[in-house]
């Protein structure tokens, strides 16, 4: 049976374009909905490219509406991808173990309310820390804590800025999700992955 995934998004949406790549015509899971917090977000526009239904949420912080849309479209696990606000708990309560974000830094490091985008990666590299990547974990009531799944290493290089190391964890990102999903697809639910995705510096 096909396992039906809603994608939640606040931005670009790179992230949802690589799973509508990966789960075309044939894959055991499908994108059936994307829900975005914002009208602007060019992830609406994949959306469209690709044919998926693709909904602006009016409050993004009431539970019954993301329900709503959730039953309406018999979805089986939701993907956070870049979407940058709380789930409400009764979502997460009524869907808990299905809901699963990626984070672009190796949780439990560089997450937590207001960690996302560029800062991750300035944080890092404040840091000194020698190594980034991207992370996938089970989505609970807190920004970034719930069990990781599955991580992707990259290097932190000499010289690098925000915006080169955002570039090399995407792409580690682009790699690890859909894997993510396959797996999850396999298994009827997420879990975690056996190997380490590759990754290229
Ligand atoms: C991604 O790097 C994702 O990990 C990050 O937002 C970006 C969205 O890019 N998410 C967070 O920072 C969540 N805390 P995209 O819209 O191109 O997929």
């Amino acid at each position: 049976m096909t396992m039906r995934i809603a994608v939640a998004v606040s931005g670009r949406g790179s992230n949802l374009e690589a799973l509508l790549r990966t789960l075309g015509p044939g894959a055991p899971a499908r994108v059936v909905l994307v829900l975005s917090n914002r009208p602007d977000a060019g992830a609406l526009a994949r959306a469209a490219e690709h044919g998926v239904p693709a909904t602006v949420l009016a409050d993004a912080g009431d539970p019954g509406e993301w329900l709503e849309w959730l039953e309406r479209h018999r979805v089986d696990l939701v993907v956070l991808a870049g979407y940058l606000k709380l789930v409400p708990a009764a979502v997460v309560a009524k869907y808990r173990d299905r809901i699963v974000n990626i984070h672009p830094a190796l949780l439990p490091a560089f997450g937590g309310p207001g960690m996302y985008g560029r800062r991750v990666h300035q944080a890092v590299l404040a840091s000194g820390a020698p190594e980034s990547g991207a992370t996938v974990h089970l989505v609970d009531e807190h920004y970034d804590r719930g069990a990781v799944l599955a991580q992707a290493r990259v290097p932190v290089l000499p010289g690098d800025t925000p915006e080169g190391l955002a570039a090399r964890v995407l792409a580690a990102e682009h790699r690890l999700l859909p894997a993510v999903v396959l797996a999850a697809a396999a298994a009827g639910r997420p879990v975690p992955l056996p190997q380490p995705v590759e990754s290229h510096p």
